[in-house]
């Protein structure tokens, strides 16, 4: 069992996050938290009609407001983060404080783009991708890159391993319990 108290999955819709997230719970005594799942439940409707009904504003506010609770848990958890989380300065800012306590330990999974599209091919659960995913996709990750790099104490390249694979790394890289740390 790994010491950190909060492993934070973030990168591209496609990428696994909420699959690892999922391998890591079992592997490693961890609850999940899903950032998108919490902003259903909160809004008691599915991300696609959430950005039908208020927009993807109020789908990034209620995205903030998952996050802060995601991290603010006292159990140790894996959060599997939206993909674009990263791109609001709020998120950012409680992201970098819980990597400076050792709270929290941030991983990107990192993945071609095209490697993305065949992944989501068959999902219709993401607005965003309505238009041409594949031309998405690659506009995001030009986008957001550089956001996930410098939030990220690791990066993962996922566009050649499976599942098993991807949690394996991640575990494998988990940093240890710290002795005086009350976070970790
Ligand atoms: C989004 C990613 C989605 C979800 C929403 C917006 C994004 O989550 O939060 O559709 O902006 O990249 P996943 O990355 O879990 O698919």
């Amino acid at each position: 069992m790994a010491g950190v108290r909060c492993i934070v999955l973030v990168g591209l819709m496609g990428s696994g996050k909420s699959a690892v997230a999922r391998r890591l719970a079992e592997c490693d005594s961890r609850r999940v938290l899903d950032t998108d799942r919490m902003v259903e439940e909160s809004a008691g409707m599915s991300i696609r009609d959430i950005f039908s009904a208020a927009g993807e504003e109020h789908f990034r506010l209620l995205e903030s407001e998952a996050l802060r609770e995601a991290l603010s848990t006292t159990d140790r958890v894996v959060i599997a983060t939206g993909g674009g989380a990263v791109m609001g300065e709020t998120n950012r800012s409680c992201l970098s404080s819980a990597r400076e306590s050792g709270a929290a330990w941030v991983v990107w999974l990192r993945t071609d783009p095209d490697v993305l599209a065949r992944r989501v091919s068959h999902s219709t659960a993401r607005p965003l991708l309505d238009a041409d995913a594949p031309a998405v996709l690659r506009d995001l990750h030009a986008a957001r890159s550089a956001r996930y790099a410098e939030l990220s104490d690791a990066i993962i390249d996922t566009s050649a391993l499976s599942l098993r694979e991807v949690a394996s790394a991640v575990l494998s890289g988990i940093p240890g319990p710290s002795p005086k740390g009350p976070h970790r």
